[in-house]
């Protein structure tokens, strides 16, 4: 009896609080300028028919909605940013943002949006046509690839900051990020992007900021016509090498990126030396190869652009190793030097090699005194005489030769009868008559 009514007085208890917990934590709070709907266990956008005129900030995040449906707000128009981060967003209703023509920011960074639904096609109607629309924050969504003309002037034209950060990319569709007139930062950091194709980033041409750090590329091949980027970042990628000239077309390029790569040597030619606007390189934390392909770095004397301030710690050869190579002096970086160790290898195998070969000469050479020694003072066999007529069918046998060989009875071709040619020979003519 007692333990059951403990029970159902738990359990009522329970759900008493879970009801008032619910019902409190969908109250949103807000101050003058800030609806603040953050961490209150929504599953939906919430009716809040109050909300004032000033109000200018939503914020949903840390919720658990998946769908994003209209807002249903008195003042839609004095909206100016919406956060909806850290959700299960998969769907953006059509229009919803419609009415709001202020808008500027549109955060939804970390849910579960896929690169199929942002397609041009689908989102330009679902999320709908911005008039002044500025940032859109779609870092930590799943998009795995970004199709054709997923971004076009069309919804965004006034967009000047995209960012697509770790979402999961590894294709850009040719023109997948085209036509952003007035784009001036754009993300593609933290992505599983291998291949850059100039064609996928185009008509970009106000973009200032282009970080691809962090991705899969190991070489790179083409850039963009991005005449007014001013930042490039290509930080902690895989590359080895870059094409020659590549770089000539970002003509506005001040600070070029390239730490954490794969780079041993980088020749002057390969990067935007001459260019008048270029003020840093970054090019630490690559495995440097300290050699005579190094001395332009050490020896670059220009004062408006310099690598000093640098550490390029060098990975070869081993006697430099963790050494910064502005710390070597130009004349120190070799290139036969990185080789020494192998030359000297090399010459002793070749002392070695000739020795042996030596050895075996002479050997060869007195192979007949030695066998005389062995035979005559060690075994001292007796010698025989071995009369061979070479029969070659003659009549009168005129030309007939007797061959007379000498050999010592221990010689086993004997028994066989066989020639032997390890022994001398002894040829006797004689005539008949
Ligand atoms: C309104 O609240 C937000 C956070 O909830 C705060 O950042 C902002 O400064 C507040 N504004 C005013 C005018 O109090
Ligand atoms: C936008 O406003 C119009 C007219 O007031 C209204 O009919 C429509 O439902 C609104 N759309 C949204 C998504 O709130
Ligand atoms: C790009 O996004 C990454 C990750 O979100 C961030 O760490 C980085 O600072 C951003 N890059 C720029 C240039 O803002």
């Amino acid at each position: 009896m007692d333990i059951t009514v403990m029970f159902k007085i738990i359990t009522m208890l329970s759900l008493i609080t879970f009801v008032i917990c619910t019902t409190s934590s969908s109250k949103c709070r807000r101050n003058e300028t800030f609806l603040d709907c953050r961490n209150k266990g929504l599953a939906n956008i919430p009716y809040i028919p109050e909300v004032p005129g000033t109000v200018t900030h939503l914020d949903f995040s840390f919720n658990q909605i998946t769908v994003v449906s209209p807002f249903n707000l008195p003042h839609p128009s004095s909206v100016v940013e919406v956060y909806l981060t850290h959700n299960n967003i998969d769907t953006v209703v059509r229009g919803v943002f419609d009415n709001m023509t202020n808008l500027e920011v549109i955060d939804l960074s970390y849910n579960k949006i896929s690169g199929s639904s942002l397609h041009i096609e689908t989102f330009k109607y679902e999320i709908g046509h911005f008039e002044n629309i500025k940032r859109l924050i779609l870092k930590g969504n799943h998009l795995g690839k970004l199709e054709r003309l997923t971004f076009t002037a069309y919804g965004f034209s006034t967009l000047e900051y995209l960012d697509l950060s770790s979402c999961s990319l590894d294709t850009l569709e040719h023109l997948s990020i085209d036509n952003l007139a007035r784009l001036k930062h754009l993300n593609l950091s933290f992505n599983y992007l291998s291949k850059f194709e100039a064609l996928s980033i185009e008509g970009l041409s106000e973009l200032e900021v282009l970080d691809l750090s962090h991705n899969e590329f190991s070489i790179l091949n083409e850039m963009s016509r991005l005449v007014s980027l001013k930042t490039l970042y290509l930080d902690s990628n895989r590359l080895e090498a870059i094409k020659e000239n590549i770089f000539k077309p970002l003509f506005n390029l001040e600070i070029l990126s390239l730490k954490g790569n794969m780079f041993r040597t980088l020749y002057p030619y390969l990067l935007p030396l001459d260019s008048h606007s270029i003020k840093e390189i970054r090019l630490e934390d690559n495995p440097w190869h300290c050699d005579c392909r190094m001395r332009w770095l050490v020896e670059d004397q220009s004062d408006e652009f310099v690598f000093r301030d640098f550490k390029l710690r060098c990975e070869f050869p081993s006697r430099y190793r963790g050494k910064n190579v502005f710390d070597i002096r130009s004349k120190d970086l070799n290139c036969y030097a990185d080789y020494s160790r192998l030359v000297l290898l090399l010459t002793l195998f070749f002392i070695v090699c000739f020795m042996l070969v030596g050895i075996g000469w002479f050997i060869h050479a007195n192979r007949k005194y030695l066998k005389h020694l062995r035979c005559c003072h060690k075994k001292g066999g007796n010698y025989v005489a071995v009369y061979h007529n070479e029969d070659d069918g003659n009549e009168d046998g005129k030309d007939d030769q007797v061959n007379i060989i000498i050999t010592t009875t221990e010689d086993e071709s004997l028994l066989n009868n066989e020639e032997t040619t390890a022994t001398e020979d002894v040829k006797l003519e004689y005539s008949d008559d």
